[in-house]
C-alpha cells in the first residue's frame, strides 16, 4: 500500500507499485486530464507536479511517492473553481490548438513561473522543453508572459 496525496486528497494505492504515476491517475483515479503521449519522458504531455516540481507522470512509479503530494491539472484552479493565473493567461492567448499537449505545458509552465516570475523569451526557450504537434509555441510564450503579468498585477497586461 502506498499511502500520498493527489490534488490534496489522500491516496492509497495497492495495485502494481512499478504502475508509472500516469496509469494511476488515468486508470485508478479517473483523472484524465493527464496526457499520454511518448511515454518515455520526451514530450511532457503527462507533466505532473509532484512536491511542487514538474515531473513526467509516464516515467514516475508510484513506489516512490510514499507520502508525496501530487498536483494534476484538475487541481490546479482555486476550491471555488477561480482559474489559476496560467489557465487564465491560456484562455485570454487562445493557445490551444488540438489541446492533446496542453495540460503538460500548462503544468510545466506553474511550476516553471515559480522558478522565473518574470522571465524572458530565453528563459522561457530554455525553460519549457514539452513538445506541441499543432505548433502551438509562439502562443504558449505570448501566454507565458501574460501569465507571469497576472500573477504580479491581477491585470494579466503583457509588455
Ligand atoms: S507521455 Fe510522458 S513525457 Fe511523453
Ligand atoms: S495543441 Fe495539439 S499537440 Fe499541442
Amino acid at each position: 500500500m502506498i499511502s500520498f496525496l493527489v490534488n490534496n486528497k489522500p491516496v492509497r494505492f495497492d495495485g502494481d507499485p512499478d504502475m508509472p504515476l500516469l496509469w494511476a491517475l488515468r486508470d485508478h483515479l479517473d483523472l484524465t486530464g493527464t496526457r499520454y503521449g511518448c511515454g518515455i519522458g520526451q514530450c511532457g504531455s503527462c507533466t505532473v507536479h509532484i512536491d511542487g516540481k514538474a515531473r513526467r507522470s509516464c516515467v514516475t512509479r508510484v513506489s516512490g511517492l510514499e507520502g508525496k503530494s501530487v498536483v494534476t491539472i484538475e487541481g490546479l484552479a482555486g476550491d471555488n473553481g477561480q482559474l489559476h493565473p496560467v489557465q487564465q493567461a491560456w484562455l485570454e492567448e487562445d493557445v490551444p490548438q488540438c489541446g492533446y499537449c496542453q495540460a503538460g505545458l500548462i503544468m510545466k509552465t506553474v511550476a516553471f513561473l515559480q522558478q522565473h516570475p518574470q522571465p524572458s523569451d530565453e528563459d522561457i526557450n530554455a525553460g519549457i522543453d514539452n513538445l506541441c504537434r499543432c505548433g502551438t509555441y509562439v502562443r504558449v510564450r505570448k501566454a507565458i508572459h501574460r501569465a507571469a503579468a497576472l500573477s504580479t498585477t491581477g491585470k494579466g497586461e503583457t509588455t
